[in-house]
C-alpha cells in the first residue's frame, strides 16, 4: 500500500527511523519489498534522478505496482530523492510521488529558499510533501561532488529560517555525513552536537540523514578479495548512531551505497567461484535473498523493524 510520507513521518516521529532506500533495477525492488515485509517494516522506496535515466520512469513506477500487488502487506511511500527543480514539477505533475526532494543545497542560502518555496507551492497543492537540503554533504550527490573543505554543516538558526519562509515538510540537514563509500577517517562520525541543537529549535520537526550507508568492513573486504579493488580505508556510518539520532528528530534515513556493496560482492563471488557461469539469473537470485536480508537488518538498526502493525493501524484510521 502506498501512503503519504507525511503519514510514515507521523508514526516514526522520535520512534524509529523509516529506512529511505534507492532502487534502480528489478533485483533490487523485489529483494527491497522482501526484506522489508520479512521485518515488518514501513519503508520509502527512493528514485534519484540517476535511476530515472537508467532505468526509465515508466518501468520504474511499473516495477513499484507490481511489487505493490505482489507484497500486499508492505506499507510505503515513494519518494524523488536529491531532484532539481525540472524533474520535482515532472514527478508531482505525474501524480505517483508520496514527496519529492528538492536539493539546492548548492545555491545562495535566498536561491536555495526561492527555489524550494516554488515546489513546496506546487507539491502541496496536490498533497504532495517536500523535502529539501541545507548545508552541504561532501562526496558525490548526482553530478555534483563536493569536496570536504566546501562541506558546511547545518547553522541551525538558518534552518529555522528556512523552514519557516519555504513551508517544506521536512529538511534533510549537514551533520557530518557524505554520500559513498568514504565518508570518515579515523574517529570522526556524526555531529550530534550539532543535530541536538537543531532539534531543540525545531521540536516536531522531521529531519532526514543522508549518507547514512555503514560501509561495513567485511563488505569491502569480500568485495576485494573477490577482485575488487575497493580502497580498504572506506568507512561509513556507525548503524549503532540510528537509535540516537531517532530522538533528536532524525525521521528518515537514506541508505544507498550498502546495497550497492552488497550487489558487487555477490556478483564478484559468483563470477569468481563460477567462471564457467553466465545465467545471470543464478547471481541475481543470491542477490534478492542478501538484499532482503540486509534491509531486514538495517531495520532492526533503524528500529522500524516490526512497526508494520501500528503504522497500518494509523494510515487506516
Ligand atoms: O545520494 C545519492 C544516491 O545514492 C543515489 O545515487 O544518483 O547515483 O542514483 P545515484
Ligand atoms: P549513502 O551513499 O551513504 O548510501 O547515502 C545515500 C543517500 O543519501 C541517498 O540520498
Ligand atoms: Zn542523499
Amino acid at each position: 500500500m502506498i501512503v503519504t510520507t507525511a503519514e510514515l513521518f507521523n508514526v516514526a516521529y522520535e520512534k524509529f527511523a523509516v529506512g529511505a532506500y534507492n532502487i534502480n533495477n528489478m533485483e533490487q525492488t523485489i529483494g527491497l519489498f522482501r526484506g522489508n515485509v520479512q521485518s515488518q517494516a514501513p519503508f520509502i522506496v527512493q528514485i534519484s534522478r540517476g535511476a530515472r535515466k537508467y532505468a526509465e520512469p515508466l518501468i520504474l513506477e511499473a516495477l513499484i505496482r507490481a511489487a505493490e500487488q505482489i507484497f500486499p502487506d508492505a506499507i510505503f511511500a515513494v519518494h524523488l530523492d536529491h531532484g532539481d527543480e525540472e524533474t520535482c514539477y515532472k514527478c508531482i505533475d505525474s501524480g505517483f510521488y508520496s514527496s519529492v526532494m528538492i536539493d539546492a543545497s548548492h545555491e545562495p542560502f535566498d536561491e536555495n529558499v526561492a527555489i524550494t518555496k516554488r515546489i513546496v507551492d506546487r507539491a502541496h497543492a496536490k498533497g504532495i510533501s517536500v523535502e529539501a537540503e541545507l548545508g552541504m554533504l561532501g562526496g558525490v550527490e548526482e553530478d555534483i561532488a563536493v569536496d570536504e573543505t566546501h562541506a558546511s554543516l547545518t547553522d541551525p538558526d538558518q534552518a529555522v529560517e528556512f523552514v519557516e519562509r519555504t513551508g517544506c515538510d521536512s529538511l534533510a540537514v549537514a551533520i557530518g555525513t557524505s554520500h559513498g563509500a568514504y565518508k570518515f577517517s579515523g574517529s570522526q562520525g556524526i555531529h550530534f552536537d550539532r543535530l541536538a541543537v537543531i532539534h531543540e529549535r525545531m521540536p516536531g520537526y522531521p529531519l532526514v540523514m543522508h549518507g547514512s550507508s555503514s560501509v561495513p568492513q567485511t563488505e569491502v573486504e569480500r568485495i576485494n578479495a573477490a577482485g575488487g579493488k575497493l580502497d580498504p580505508s572506506a568507512k561509513g556510518v556507525d548503524e549503532n548512531d540510528f537509535a540516537k539520532a531517532v530522538p533528536l528528530g532524525v525521521t528518515k534515513v537514506n541508505i544507498d551505497t550498502d546495497g550497492r556493496l552488497v550487489w558487487t560482492r555477490v556478483h564478484r563471488e559468483f563470477f569468481r567461484d563460477t567462471p564457467e557461469g553466465f545465467d545471470f539469473r543464478k547471481p541475481g537470485e543470491i542477490y534478492k535473498k542478501e538484499y532482503a536480508d540486509f534491509i531486514a537488518h538495517k531495520n532492526g538498526k533503524l528500529m522500524s523493524a516490526g512497526k508494520l502493525p501500528e503504522v497500518r493501524k494509523a494510515v487506516q484510521k
